[in-house]
């Protein structure tokens, strides 16, 4: 089979190379020159730990290719992946355009009869709709059908979750084609889940939303242990032992980001009011997780009278670690906020600065490494447990900073450490070490 993956983000480039790297021939095209050009020379456009080497790997072998030109991505193919971006319109729906664009692209450069393949996220219905898309322009001799087939890597370790999912979904109202579809995942060897259409995309919102509601779940009873005396972390294990709802997800903190969580949850919620269904679940995880990004904010100003002028450091800018994706990090509403309050921000992050230099320019500063960041600093704010971040001793925070008062978004320390050294210490859903 001649298999072409629509879309080189994390998705797209991910699947494809995991995919060439149990046999299959695979051609990934992205209308992105740059981005082809970088993908032949053998490096990744994206930062994720393993990738570069498994797609030098497998272009030497032969297997994998990339290109921009629409009619080799598409002719003689026998099955199409679409992975391109699904990005929020202003009112929280899915934006469609690229998934339209690649559909209609598909039918006009078809040779062959094919599987089309849904990876990226999209709403219920959005399969049938793509089908109709390619039925209306297709040549009169070939026939399409249609899958739907939804990803649940994580960024920052996609390699690993492709090969090790707990299950890959396969969704069409085709017996056959889902078939084939996992023939081309059997070398994966892991448990497949068949349904229809509208399941498979319903699985994908569902399982993201039900991940997000644990952790703003999580984050609720952090807040709660603060006021009535509580240590969350040592609740968060007493409550995970119980299998019914599983140690992953509950580890309380400052919020989840990323370009998927927010996304999706949005998304799931303007779908519900299309058909007028109150999600009031869903709507709460949303208002608490904007709030818990909040939160070290507001208890910074309840301790300093005024942040303006006050030397602050952030550790930690991506919306995990990892990932040099910083697409709804806690950090950039952070930032904002200490700018309007006047104070003056030095940041470090191992990775993601380049892109957060992108948004606020020379409106705060960059330092080249986390000690630096924080010498003569009187207040620093771990966002972001980076393994460079979280192993840094408690001793670097006195030794550098002008008074050392921290705010842990990540809970990185114990606070008999933090009592032990003698530092100021508000972490989430942990008494204040003062
Ligand atoms: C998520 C889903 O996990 C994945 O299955 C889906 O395909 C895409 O969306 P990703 O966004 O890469 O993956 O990151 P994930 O590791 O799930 O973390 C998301 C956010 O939740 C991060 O900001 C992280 O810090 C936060 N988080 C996660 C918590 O605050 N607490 C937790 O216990 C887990």
């Amino acid at each position: 089979m001649k298999i072409t993956i629509t879309g080189t983000g994390y998705v797209g480039l991910v699947t494809g190379v995991c995919l060439s790297d149990v046999g299959h021939q695979i051609t990934c095209y992205d209308i992105d020159q740059e981005k082809i050009n970088l993908l032949n020379s053998g490096k990744s456009p994206i930062y994720e730990p393993g990738l570069d080497e498994l797609i030098q790997k497998n272009i030497q072998k032969g297997r994998l290719q990339f290109t921009s030109d629409v009619k080799e991505a598409y002719s003689g193919a026998d099955c199409m992946f679409i992975a391109v971006g699904t990005p929020p319109n202003e009112d929280g729906s899915a934006n469609l355009t690229y998934i339209e664009n690649a559909a209609i692209e598909i039918a006009e450069h078809m040779t062959k009869d094919c599987i089309v393949v849904t990876k990226s996220t999209v709403p219920v219905g959005t399969n049938q709709h793509i089908g109709r898309i390619i039925q209306e322009r297709l040549p009169a001799n070939l026939k399409v059908r249609i899958v739907s087939n939804p990803e649940f890597l994580r960024e920052g370790s996609a390699i690993h979750d492709t090969f090790h999912g707990d299950r890959i979904v396969i969704g069409s109202d085709d017996e056959e084609a889902g078939k084939k579809i996992e023939e081309i995942y059997s070398p994966f060897k892991l448990p497949v889940v068949h349904t229809d259409l509208r399941s498979a995309e319903m699985i994908k919102y569902a399982s993201n939303s039900f991940l997000a509601l644990k952790i703003s779940f999580i984050n609720e009873i952090a807040n709660l242990c603060e006021k009535v005396g509580g240590n969350i972390e040592q609740v968060a294990t007493g409550v995970g032992l119980d299998k019914r709802i599983g140690n992953k997800f509950l580890q309380a903190g400052i919020g989840f980001g990323g370009s998927c969580f927010p996304k999706d949850i949005n998304a799931l919620n303007h779908l519900a009011n299309e058909y007028d269904y109150d999600f009031k679940i869903l709507k709460s995880v949303i208002d608490v997780n904007r709030l818990q990004k909040e939160r070290l904010f507001h208890k910074a100003k309840e301790i300093f009278e005024s942040l303006a002028g006050r030397k602050i450091t952030i550790l930690g800018l991506t919306f995990k670690p990892n990932t040099d994706d910083i697409r709804d990090a806690a950090s950039l509403k952070l930032i904002q906020d200490l700018l309007l309050e006047d104070a003056v921000i030095t940041v470090y992050d191992p990775v993601g600065m380049p892109k957060v230099e992108k948004l606020f320019s020379d409106k705060i500063q960059y330092a080249a490494s986390a000690e630096k960041a924080l010498a003569g600093s009187e207040a620093a704010f771990i966002l972001t447990e980076w393994d460079e971040i979280k192993t840094l001793s408690l001793e670097t925070f006195k030794c550098y900073m002008e008074k050392p008062i921290l705010f842990d978004g990540r809970n990185c320390y114990t606070l008999e450490d933090a009592e032990k050294h003698g530092i100021h210490y508000y972490s989430i859903g942990r008494k204040a070490v003062v």
